[in-house]
């Protein structure tokens, strides 16, 4: 299959870039490196994007970004930058990417566990995953040609606590969390939420 990871470069990306790079070709989108670049925010570079990958198997986007911070703290312009990035980012490659994918093609988008299982500091985190979640539920009804879409939900990956300097020990390490999205290209999954934790 081609598989269009986005996001290839980045903690997640690049273990599931190398989870499928032996049997699949992959191109590698990246913000600042990879293959090809794209920012996710910009309808413009999306289009052009997809007009340089051609037609393609599976997308999966493993990039988004989202404001953690207290109801304090946070403002209202704050709320948005997630808005616009992760929650509006991966509908955006949702919408031009079903332009170019084969029949029967798969995509996977990402949130994450704070949508179920919110702490404080994560309001905007939570409502953009929570809205994903929600998003995909609804587009796999109205998928034509056979097209799959679906999304993980990683909990808190090893090697980011580690990076932030917390106690890792709860994490979970990329490259399990890698196999998740292998996992949400298989034919079973339609508009589902593959939560990380139970695939391990
Ligand atoms: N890590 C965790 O513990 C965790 C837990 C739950 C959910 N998640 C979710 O999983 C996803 C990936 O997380 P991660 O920790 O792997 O992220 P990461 O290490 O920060 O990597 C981010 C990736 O996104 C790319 N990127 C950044 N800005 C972009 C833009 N405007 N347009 C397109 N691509 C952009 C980066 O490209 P460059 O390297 O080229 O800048 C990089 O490849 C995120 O949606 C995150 O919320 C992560």
């Amino acid at each position: 299959m081609k598989i269009v990871v986005i996001g290839a470069t980045g903690t997640i990306g690049k273990e599931v870039v190398k989870a499928l790079e032996k049997e699949h070709e992959v191109v590698k989108v990246g913000n600042s490196q990879g293959d090809l670049l794209v920012d996710m925010t910009s309808t413009e570079s999306i289009a052009a994007l997809f007009k340089k990958t051609g037609r393609f198997d599976a997308l999966i986007c493993a990039a988004g970004h989202a404001k953690f911070s207290s109801l304090n703290e946070l403002t209202y312009e704050d709320y948005f930058l997630g808005l616009r990035n992760k929650l509006m980012g991966q509908v955006a490659l949702f919408l031009e990417g079903r332009k170019y994918i084969n029949d029967e093609g798969a995509m996977t988008l990402t949130s994450g566990i704070l949508s179920q299982e919110p702490m404080p500091g994560s309001s905007s985190i939570s409502m953009i995953n929570a809205g994903l979640e929600g998003f995909v539920r609804a587009a796999q009804l109205e998928s034509e040609r056979g097209i799959r879409i679906n999304c993980v939900s990683p909990a808190w990956v090893k090697e980011t606590m580690e990076a932030m300097g917390m106690d890792s020990s709860p994490g979970i390490p990329a490259a399990q969390v890698a196999g998740v999205y292998v996992e949400s290209l298989k034919d079973s999954h339609r508009g589902e939420i593959l939560d990380v934790r139970r695939y391990l």
